[in-house]
């Protein structure tokens, strides 16, 4: 009995600094979440358009991201991280390389942005019905580009989007 209380206190003893180490650890390794510098101003068709992005879709595509506080812990910052540099690189209205600007009410159309994982962890981020015809409307006024609303024809023209 008395043994096992020992070994108990031991465990407990090493359990508490294994912990605080992991925890260190995974603080240390979360990645850069940066902000660089913006190099581009937006010329957007009205303020709503603009609210609407910045809501929906500004985390990972701008330089004006809204890191959240588990984007400073791994692994979860690892996968965040590379997130939002990967929307970077495909389309940023922040860098003077806009990217994929005209895809974007496409992507919106076909409910494939924002992804819906972020959704879930942002649901102010979740777009009705009518603020999403908006914001479609409002990324073709802005950045041009096509509306198709049928998402099976025009599977065949693009490649796939899904990772
Ligand atoms: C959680 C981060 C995130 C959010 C929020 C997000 N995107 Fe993306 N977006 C990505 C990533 C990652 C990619 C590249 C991989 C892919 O295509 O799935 C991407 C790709 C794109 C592309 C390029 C598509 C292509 O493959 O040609 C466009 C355009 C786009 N997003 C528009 C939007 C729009 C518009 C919104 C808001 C309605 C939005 N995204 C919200 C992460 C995001």
């Amino acid at each position: 009995m008395s043994k096992l209380t020992l070994k108990e206190l031991s465990k407990k003893r090493l359990v508490i600094p294994v912990i605080v180490i992991v925890l260190i650890l995974l603080f240390a390794v979360s990645g850069t979440r940066a902000n660089p510098e913006i190099e581009r101003d937006i010329n957007w068709d009205s303020p709503e358009t603009r609210e609407l992005f910045q809501n929906a879709c500004g985390d990972c595509h701008s330089y004006e991201t809204k890191w959240p506080w588990y984007s400073r812990i791994a692994p979860i910052s690892w996968m965040i991280i590379r997130n939002v540099n990967e929307g970077r690189e495909e389309f940023n209205v922040s860098a003077s390389a806009l990217g994929e600007a005209d895809e974007a009410a496409e992507e919106v159309l076909e409910d494939e942005m924002p992804p819906w994982e972020y959704v879930l962890l942002h649901p102010e981020a979740k777009l009705t019905a009518a603020q999403k015809d908006v914001l479609v409307t409002g990324l073709l006024n802005t950045f041009g580009g096509e509306r198709k609303e049928n998402k099976h024809d025009e599977d065949n023209e693009h490649d796939d989007h899904s990772e």
